[in-house]
């Protein structure tokens, strides 16, 4: 039995799950992330991040990035590695710097060739470019896209490449789990990265949802056959289902449902390869940090005991 196990007896390459470094000291919770039954994959929440891995031009830092990803190693588990362009999480000199087209690209492909050269052989993909889509599927006004244009997603995919060449290449965003404008605009940019000849295996579905208005089974399949007629695979790399606090048991029952479609939609693709959930206990969920009064998005309690969500995904595999 197990996450992990389901999947892959069903084809698919890993369930997961994301970690954060100061976790880890907690001891129950470390050993149910490194149960290989539930967890065939681990993604670090933030560790790999810009302002963790370059805080200061050309100076980089891999120490919490090695802990996961040594982590992941001794569990025999695979890495995600996330992420390597983001307009969040970047360092001042980044995002307040003074840019021309070249010094910016220059600094960009230093990022990527310095990241992924450390991390070569261990990742099992990369998020190249995390949420560079407005909702309208516009791109996202962030420091690349003013100052180089559309060109630094191509030339990002570029460089990773040239770096760990076994890495598949995710593009990696929120909101494009049904088809839609921002869907529209992921594969566009699928599209644009494959016309400038650089390599692009995947498209990730962040998937953050909220109870009760999870897209429905029928549109996740939908959407995920649009993106894999591209001829790139995809996952859902940090799936959560929030809601409004405090929990009832309608909506436990709710959240399980919604669990099981999504997991469904991904088992319907074959080219659909893992499923990651964003920490697997409400304990460390990022969700009620960033939305006031909303929580318990995870299969596990704050007391890491299992919610009626564990079944719900294990029904959908
Ligand atoms: C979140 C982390 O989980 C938090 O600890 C951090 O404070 C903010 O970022 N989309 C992403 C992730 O791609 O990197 C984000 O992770 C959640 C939203």
């Amino acid at each position: 039995a197990g996450l992990h196990n389901a999947a892959v007896a069903k084809g698919k390459l890993y369930f997961g799950s994301a970690t954060d470094n100061p976790e880890l000291t907690d001891a129950p919770y470390l050993a149910q992330l490194s149960s290989t039954e539930d967890f065939g994959q681990i993604t670090p929440g933030n560790a790999q991040k810009w302002d963790s891995t370059e805080p200061s031009q050309n100076t980089f830092s891999y120490t919490n990035g090695d802990v996961v990803a040594d982590l992941a190693a001794a569990n025999g588990q695979k890495l995600r590695c996330h992420t390597l362009v983001w307009h969040s999480q970047l360092p001042n000199w980044v995002s307040s710097g003074t840019w021309t087209n070249a010094t910016l690209i220059a600094a960009m492909k230093n990022h990527i060739t310095n990241v992924v050269t450390h991390y070569k052989g261990k990742c099992y993909a990369w998020d190249v470019a995390n949420e560079a889509l407005n909702e309208d599927g516009t791109y996202r006004d962030n420091v690349f896209y003013q100052t180089i244009g559309e060109a630094y997603l191509p030339i990002a995919f570029a460089a990773a490449a040239a770096a760990d060449p076994d890495a598949k290449l995710y593009y990696n965003d929120y909101n494009i789990e049904s088809p839609g404008a921002k869907s529209t605009g992921a594969q566009r940019i699928v599209k644009l990265v494959q016309q400038y000849g650089a390599k692009i295996d995947g498209v990730g579905l962040q998937a953050h949802f909220i109870v009760g208005s999870t897209p429905s089974q029928s549109a996740q399949v939908s959407n995920l056959a649009a993106i894999t007629a591209l001829g790139v695979e995809v996952a859902y790399t940090e799936l959560d289902i929030r809601m409004t606090l405090p929990s009832t048991a309608a909506l436990l029952t709710k959240q399980s449902s919604d669990y099981q479609n999504t997991v469904a939609a991904c088992m319907a693709n074959a080219k659909c390869v893992g499923i990651t959930i964003w920490d697997y206990t409400d304990k460390y969920s990022w969700i009620p940090n960033t939305f006031a009064g909303q929580g318990d998005a995870l299969p596990w309690d704050a007391n890491l005991v299992k919610k009626p969500a564990y079944a719900g995904i294990l029904a959908g595999l």
